[in-house]
């Protein structure tokens, strides 16, 4: 699975899962065999393989004559240098020069110094992802010409590290402790396409204005599970899904959807929204997916029935106390809208049988659906 996440972009089945390190080393992990060995007489104590302390992190073993050298217990093998759950607190040195994807997550390194990456030119993935770095020496990316992929996630990081290479496709940096993107975090990086950013403790306006103006490739944004009040604005118009749950926006305006033309996702569940303002809807023409379940609506978003392409609509538990029966579907039958794959309205203050049957009648089967006070099965 995670070969497969590396290789492929945008392969959402793994973004749904949790980032985590199959057990690629573990069988390097057991210290102490637990059976095999024959049984355990008194007094004869097998020998024990000695604790790695920190020194001998810095430690080489050469590979013989005829092989490049690799770091103490990491594993090299085709270009990939493999020194996961090591229990590491700085970069190992000397790293192979010709290594494209370096994974060192799951480690306890609390600083990326200005040579630890030195001389690797070659290298497309950078792994760091849970271990508890806090500082990123300005100058610690500038060999890495040709990165493709950064994650930083689950580190002590309060600012998004600068100069990051423009070769650039996706940064991954939610759980940190970053606390404002600023306008100048991203720029000049163009080829940028997946950008994830939450769970950081950004303020109510913790994202400048146009901080994401110079990414003109990106295809996906998340940013959940912060403090931003608002949609961040200047969103490029190449953006393919939007997720921004979890925050404490307060509206949607029109003017924050502004030349989303390709816009298809959009995530906004766990928000305190109250508003979505008229002509919001009518700016991402090509949106399939809404969700504004869990806000504070007290009614169904204009411009669902002239909207040609949406299918998903998430409403429940918010505070909706009437539903129109023109509020989904055009006038009439005959229509060229896309049917409904989707729509919940449950857990609002709307009596559901007070709802007429025909206000759904562009939805492709009374199963798509949720009505009652919850979700059946
Ligand atoms: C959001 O603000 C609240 C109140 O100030 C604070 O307790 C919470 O930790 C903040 N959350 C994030 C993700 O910054
Ligand atoms: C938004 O549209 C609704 C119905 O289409 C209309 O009743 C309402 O006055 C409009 N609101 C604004 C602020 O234009």
């Amino acid at each position: 699975m995670k070969s497969a996440c590396l290789s492929l972009l945008l392969v959402s089945v793994c973004w749904a899962l949790p980032f985590r390190q199959s057990g690629f080393l573990d069988f390097m992990m057991e210290d102490e065999p637990t059976s095999g060995d024959g049984p355990d007489l008194p007094g004869s104590r097998k020998p024990k393989i000695p604790k790695i302390t920190e020194e001998s992190d810095k430690d080489l073993m050469p590979d013989g004559p005829e092989g490049p050298f690799c770091p103490f217990r990491c594993q090299c093998h085709l270009r990939v240098s493999q020194c996961s759950d090591l229990g590491l607190k700085a970069v190992p040195e000397k790293i192979p020069v010709d290594t494209t994807l370096l994974d060192l997550q799951n480690n306890k390194i609390t600083e990326i110094k200005e040579n630890d990456f030195k001389g690797l030119k070659g290298l497309q993935t950078l792994i760091l992802v849970n271990n508890k770095i806090t500082i990123i020496h300005a100058k610690a990316f500038s060999s890495m010409v040709n990165l493709e992929r950064l994650y930083l996630s689950k580190n002590l990081l309060k600012e998004v590290p600068s100069n990051i290479p423009k070769s650039l496709q996706e940064l991954r940096i939610h759980e940190n402790q970053i606390t404002k993107i600023k306008k100048t975090s991203f720029s000049g990086m163009a080829n940028v396409i997946v950008m994830e950013l939450g769970s950081n403790p950004l303020s109510s306006n913790g994202v400048d204005n146009g901080a994401f103006t110079d990414l003109k490739r990106v295809s996906y944004i998340r940013i959940a599970d912060t403090n931003i009040t608002s949609i961040p604005k200047g969103l490029p118009s190449s953006l393919f899904e939007l997720h921004l749950d979890g925050n404490k926006i307060t509206k949607v305006t029109a003017e924050s959807l502004k030349g989303l033309k390709h816009l298809s996702k959009l995530g906004l569940s766990h928000n305190e929204i109250s508003v979505v303002e008229n002509g919001s809807l009518a700016n991402v023409p090509h949106l399939r997916e809404l969700h504004l379940d869990s806000n504070a609506l007290t009614a169904i978003p204009s411009g669902l029935p002239e909207h040609k392409y949406i299918q998903v609509i998430y409403l429940h538990a918010n505070k909706i106390a009437a539903v129109g029966t023109e509020d989904f579907c055009p006038p009439g039958y005959n229509t060229k809208k896309a049917m409904y794959s989707g729509i919940s309205l449950f857990s609002n203050p709307v009596s559901y049988w007070e709802i007429q049957p025909i206000t759904f009648r562009c939805v492709f089967d009374r199963s798509a659906i949720q009505l009652g006070n919850y979700r059946k099965k």
